[in-house]
């Protein structure tokens, strides 16, 4: 049968111990509501005797959140053990989560403690624990860096006076997979024995980026419960990250072969209550929560994506509660996304029309990182309006207040390029002048209106323009990410489209002839 591995979330607490962290209680309590939704199954809602709002926030969680086991943390001392169940005693499913350092370094600089001492601590304040309730956990912590045949003593110790969880913490980060589950593995074999009634857990923190790989080596060892936090928060660089876990238990099933009962859909609605209300935001490549973890770029990438999804993605993003697959329109993307995502704003582009637009889009791509829905409808509205009879190339302004304004354009028409210098009276005015010298003609600028499309320093601007060319009224838009080139684009399609009537016009008129 699959086994069950109890999911341990201890955002309120270790994750709570994060620099710059203070949650009130109300915002624990909402955090803890959505823990539940989630469906951990374990609340470690704070340490109480820490401070008076600990204590407080520990307490209203205990009361009204039902549902998970609601833990509290003690140091191995009467005071502590008694302030933690004081909190959690009228939660439905109360724990007190005990601990007390067992290795070398913590106990003779921190704790000036003998190890018979420890021992000693540990016996009495479990002993204690658990004449007040009946769920006890207890942590050696720093557990990885502590005589492995002291630690499973105290371990012992620890069950022998009433604990049912016992929980290995790499305090600091410092295992390796290897090392941590051939550890958990001797814990499973000397503490837990053949007891069904003992659950071995883990607790790993990410100083060395390995808290989610030793966290799976001692699920692989015989863990049946794991610690973590939403988003990998916690002390110093964070604990094993709960929807990295779960997900990584889910996808590989065949390896790992337990399940959680946690409900997926809720890790990403989970990640953003936790950054929105701990200020810590989510790092975009974030495996599971972050914003790229379902995002591609490549167009192979996004080639095989539009195929078949399971081409470049191991899970569902609405699995976990994402919105979906994101095919982000950037440099590299593709032909085949680029009208993906037109087709998806309902905007149907084919042939040429497409072409030219996906090269215009090409060109924009390198200057802009992102593009919005309304960037790719501005880019198409351009390409469309353009006859292109006479082709911009580039697009130079000189001058300023002091000095006259000169605007250099280079045009191509027939496969021949020319160039044309003009002054005016400002920038856009001597761009005008340029644009009207390359056609030869005669026009008037009746409107000129700039419209930014999207925020940002790298927004694109669509430029309007409005002009009488022999005698007739044409408009013409610019797209582009510099006014001084959305402007000139602007007047070439205007002047364009003057031209491509006087075309028609003359045919019409020699066809009467
Ligand atoms: O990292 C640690 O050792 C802890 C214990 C209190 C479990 O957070
Ligand atoms: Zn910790």
């Amino acid at each position: 049968m699959t086994e069950r591995v109890t999911i341990f979330d201890t955002t309120l607490r270790d994750g709570e111990q994060s620099p710059g962290i203070a949650l009130n209680t109300e915002e624990k309590l909402e955090i803890a509501g959505q823990l539940t939704r989630l469906g951990v199954d374990v609340i470690e809602a704070g340490f109480p005797a820490a401070s008076d709002g600990d204590f407080a926030a520990v307490q209203a969680i205990a009361r009204q959140i039902e549902g998970p086991v609601i833990a509290a943390l003690a140091r191995a001392t009467a005071t502590d053990v008694d302030a933690a169940w004081k909190a959690i005693e009228d939660a439905a499913r109360p724990r007190i989560h005990v601990f007390i350092a067992t290795s070398p370094i913590h106990m003779y600089h921190k704790l000036q403690m003998e190890p018979a001492e420890v021992k000693e601590a540990v016996i009495e304040a479990v002993t204690r624990a658990r004449s007040l309730c009946d769920d006890v956990e207890f942590s050696p912590e720093d557990g990885t860096r502590s005589d492995a045949d002291f630690l499973v003593e105290v371990c012992r110790a620890a069950v022998a006076a009433g604990a049912t969880t016992i929980n290995i913490p790499d305090t600091v980060g410092y295992a390796t997979p290897g090392d941590f589950g051939r550890l958990i593995a001797k814990v499973v074999a000397e503490v837990k024995g053949g007891r069904d009634d003992i659950v071995i857990s883990a607790h790993c923190h990410n100083d060395l980026g390995l808290a989610v790989a030793n966290a799976l080596a001692a699920v692989d060892n015989g863990a049946r419960q794991v610690e973590g936090a939403i988003n990998g928060i916690g002390e110093r660089a964070g604990n094993t990250s709960i929807e990295e876990i779960v997900m990584a238990l889910q996808v590989r099933s065949d390896v790992y072969d337990v399940e959680t009962g946690v409900t997926t859909t809720e890790l990403y609605p989970t990640s953003q209550l936790v950054s929105e209300l701990t200020g810590y935001p989510v790092q975009f490549n974030k495996a599971v929560v972050g914003r790229n973890a379902f995002a591609h770029e490549s167009g192979i990438h996004q080639h095989g994506i539009l195929r078949e999804r399971s081409t470049y993605e191991i899970m569902d993003p609405e699995a976990v509660g994402q919105a979906g697959t994101v095919l982000a329109l950037g440099k590299h993307s593709g032909r085949a996304a680029f009208r993906d995502a037109l087709e998806k704003i309902g905007v149907e582009v084919e042939g040429e029309a497409l072409e030219d637009a996906f090269a215009r889009f090409k060109q924009l791509a390198d200057l802009k990182v992102q593009f919005t829905d309304r960037d790719l409808v501005a880019i198409v509205d351009e390409q469309s309006s353009a006859e292109d009879l006479i082709e911009l190339l580039a697009v130079h302004v000189s001058g300023g207040t002091t000095v006259t304004p000169r605007a250099k354009v280079r045009v191509q028409t027939r496969g021949m390029e020319f160039e044309y210098d003009t002054e005016g009276d400002g920038m856009v005015d001597a761009i005008f002048e340029a644009a009207i010298a390359a056609f030869g003609v005669d026009a008037t600028l009746l409107g000129y209106n700039v419209r930014p499309l999207t925020p940002g320093s790298d927004a694109i601007a669509e430029i309007e323009v409005t002009m009488r060319i022999n005698g007739g009224v044409y408009s013409g838009i610019g797209v582009s990410t510099d006014v001084v080139e959305g402007s000139a684009r602007a007047f070439m399609a205007a002047l364009n489209r003057a031209a491509a009537a006087n075309v028609a016009k003359e045919v019409a008129a020699a066809a009467n002839e």
